[in-house]
């Protein structure tokens, strides 16, 4: 093991995720490196920033969340491939680019959350949200959201264009209301009877229900419990939060040190404790509050499938006509 202080160098992180998330582990990092971290944050446009400074830019990592931003840096030309044989016996192959140009963190799940009045059930499907008797009964956030395209992605991955076509209309005359607000306002819709079932990702459970700033967010929370969809079967959509390595990484060994850093165990707990989120490390366990909500099954589709059916998947959203709403 190397000793701190003979170490040297700096990393530069571009985040979008915020400084209370990562700055944690960051310390954790300087600590056992002696690496130091510089945080640039912002909630949008950096991924536009580091290609706009070119081969001056002083990323090194870009740290974001869902495939659709993860790969959306691949497509712009600002990643490059990372090879390292710690973060391959780490991370598992559906959680990576085939090519190394992004790395899965942690992971979320795209699930119901289901009035705990209203909806007797305890188990549900992706496909059974298009059946008749949610008529009236759904709310979610527009169909365009990176969120909604990743889980739409995986219906096409799975079911083809044609039938996830067919279902994208069944589930928009099935909602109550033309899709807007975010995850946690679908929840909020839930606990004022405007609905019944809404989707969301997992984390948001968490936020909810320790929300002291708008402790509100804790009544809708508990209105409702979370169904795990395709339990039974191919499992329930997650998606990812991650990293990549930028292009003109100015310290690429320090870089790929972090990221490295990141997906151990140690990390990987901290780090999907701090967002309630999963490791994605097999083995490493999620916190306790995220068990109680219930037992998990991700759906083991490779996420660089979903990436390739994002297009897809969002134009299926417009010619359905999805964001308009049920059209009776
Ligand atoms: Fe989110």
């Amino acid at each position: 093991m190397a000793t701190p202080a003979l170490a040297d160098g700096e990393v530069n992180i571009y985040s979008y995720r915020q400084p209370v998330l990562i700055q944690p582990l960051l310390d954790a990092f300087t600590k056992e490196t002696g690496i130091k971290t510089n945080v640039i944050f912002a909630s949008d446009g950096l991924a536009e920033r580091i290609q706009a400074e070119g081969a001056n830019s002083p990323a090194d990592v870009m740290m974001t969340v869902d495939i659709g931003r993860l790969d959306g840096a691949k497509q712009l030309g600002i990643t490059q491939p990372v090879s390292s044989e710690v973060v391959n016996a780490n991370i598992p192959a559906e959680f990576r680019d085939p090519e190394g140009h992004w790395i899965g963190l942690t992971t979320r799940a795209r699930v119901v959350y289901a009035s705990k009045d209203r909806v007797e059930q305890d188990s549900i499907t992706y496909e059974e949200l298009a059946d008749e008797k949610w008529r009236g009964r759904i709310c979610t956030r527009s169909g365009q959201h990176v969120y909604s395209i990743g889980l739409f992605a995986s219906m096409v991955a799975h079911h083809g264009a044609e039938k996830t076509e067919e279902w994208l209309a069944g589930v928009r005359d099935n909602l109550a209301s033309k899709p807007s607000g975010n995850d946690r306002a679908q929840v909020k819709a839930i606990f004022a009877g405007e609905c019944d079932i809404s989707l969301g990702n997992t984390y948001y459970m968490g936020k909810m229900q320790t929300n002291e700033k708008e402790p509100e967010q804790k009544d809708w929370a508990n209105s409702v419990k979370i169904l795990f969809p395709n339990t039974e079967e191919r499992g329930t959509h997650v998606n990812i939060s991650g990293v990549v390595m930028a292009k003109n990484a100015p310290h690429p060994a320090e870089a790929l040190k972090l990221i490295e850093f990141l997906s151990s165990d140690a990390a990987q707990q901290v780090y999907a404790e701090a967002n309630y989120e999963y490791p994605v490390k097999p083995g490493v366990a999620a916190s306790e509050r995220v068990k109680s909500w219930g037992e998990i099954k991700p759906d083991s589709l490779p996420l660089a499938e979903i990436a390739n059916n994002r297009k897809t998947a969002s134009e299926l959203v417009d010619k359905v006509g999805f964001n308009d709403g049920p059209s009776s």
